[in-house]
């Protein structure tokens, strides 16, 4: 693979984020784009790879594929890693840590066929020099990817290292926040303008409205981190500073200094702090605002805009307490909220069933585990309010604020 010259990659992603995945890569300068299941394939050079680690922000890992063939079993994998010549891509002092996908019937325990590659891997130096590389899980010279699908195996390096997800900007100590990359996911699916207002009124860590003010700003996704995978690698491909510093230099140059609303509530008072500790550590507290406020009370500013809520699901709340707290927020959407797109994803199908308003879009997405619905209310203002307006009964008052259509 010469650095000049296009080869494939795949960007890696969470289920659902596939298709915006796959239009940030089209406005990057991708070639040849393909959506798949959680993963987006493209094609560019060596600069591009680098360019994707710093600026995607629904990309988990950028993989450089580089061997391919057919498995049958364990010993038929051992065989074929180890005609690969590893001497390409290692030397015998450097590290090196193995990451297994199966999607197969073949094999069922990732982590074996992860120690199995390993094995054919400083076998192979072994060999040759008598000594084998070591195994660093943390920061390894290559972090290798193996994938399998059905019978075919697929061996990839992983240009990312730590995945793309720790943008560097968290206080490691955070609660459970939502993941960085779905969080931009949810921004962008949102359809934000990124001139009109932007809240999140359930902040927590304040993730969301970081990934909105990076956007927002151009700021690229990867601006914290101090390491990528690639960094590291002196053999295949071995890295090339310059190229790297006028990549990142031209991604920064680009970042603005627009004057967006962008505001976080939060109930607790702790997390409201965690919050504003999270937006200094991004770099966005001139552009951020934090509240302490119950999403009841929120204070909506002038004019239109889009609301994300990543709300608790009910795990640790009593039903109840947790149907309350998703009429609550149906109620305040009709409320405060007319003229904004508003969003909310929850895992918990039964109590956005007491939003009480009809969606005008759901999107399925992954958070961790967890299968989310990602509902859209649109809270229409002027024209489409009077036409409901002028078609309820007296006394309904349902559509007096604004809003969405009730259910
Ligand atoms: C699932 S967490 C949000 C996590 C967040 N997306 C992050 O990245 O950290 C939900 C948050 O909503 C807050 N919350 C619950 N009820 C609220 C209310 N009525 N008003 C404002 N915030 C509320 C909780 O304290 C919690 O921090």
């Amino acid at each position: 693979m010469e650095k000049e010259k296009d080869f494939k990659m795949i960007a890696k992603t969470i289920f659902g984020l596939e298709e915006t995945l796959a239009t940030e890569l089209l406005r990057l300068g991708a070639k040849n784009i393909e959506e798949h299941n959680r993963a987006v394939s493209f094609e560019g050079d060596m600069g591009f790879m680098y360019k994707a680690n710093l600026c995607l922000r629904t990309a988990l890992r950028i993989l450089v594929p580089f061997e391919s063939f057919v498995v049958t079993d364990e010993q038929s994998l051992y065989d074929s890693i180890q005609k690969i010549n590893w001497s390409d891509y290692m030397d015998v002092a450097d590290t090196l840590a193995i990451d297994t996908v199966l999607n197969s019937e073949l094999f069922t325990h990732s982590q074996y066929i992860s120690q199995k590659a390993k094995d054919a891997i400083v076998d192979q130096f072994r060999l040759k020099f008598n000594e084998r590389p070591s195994v660093d899980l943390d920061k390894p010279t290559i972090r290798i990817n193996i994938h399998i699908y059905n019978d075919t195996c697929t061996v990839a390096l992983d240009s990312s290292g730590e995945s793309l997800h720790k943008r560097g900007y968290r206080d490691k100590t955070n609660l459970a926040p939502i993941n960085e990359v779905l969080a931009a996911g949810l921004v962008l699916l949102s359809g934000w303008d990124k001139r009109t207002n932007f809240i999140d009124p359930m902040c927590g860590s304040g993730t969301i409205v970081i990934e909105a003010a990076l956007i927002a700003n151009n700021i690229p996704a990867g601006y914290f981190r101090e390491d990528f995978g690639f960094q590291r690698w002196h053999k295949f491909m071995p890295f090339n500073e310059e190229l790297w510093d006028l990549i990142f230099d031209s991604a920064v140059n680009k970042i603005t200094d627009h004057q967006q609303t962008i505001i976080g509530g939060e109930l607790s008072p702790n997390v409201t702090k965690k919050a504003k500790e999270n937006i200094k550590l991004a770099k966005v507290d001139d552009v951020v605002q934090i509240r302490n406020c119950d999403m009841k009370d929120f204070e909506v500013p002038p004019g239109r805009g889009v609301v994300v809520i990543n709300p608790p699901y009910g795990e640790r709340m009593v039903k109840d307490n947790i149907d309350e707290l998703y009429k609550m927020m149906g109620d305040t959407f009709k409320q405060k909220f007319s003229g904004y797109d508003c969003w909310i994803l929850s895992s918990n199908i039964d109590a956005l069933k007491n939003v009480g308003l009809r969606p005008s879009r759901k999107i399925t997405l992954y958070n961790g585990q967890l299968e989310c619905k990602f509902m859209k209310y649109e809270m229409y203002q002027g024209t489409k309010k009077i036409h409901k307006l002028e078609g309820r009964e007296p006394g309904d008052r349902r559509q007096e604020n604004g809003g969405g259509e009730s259910l």
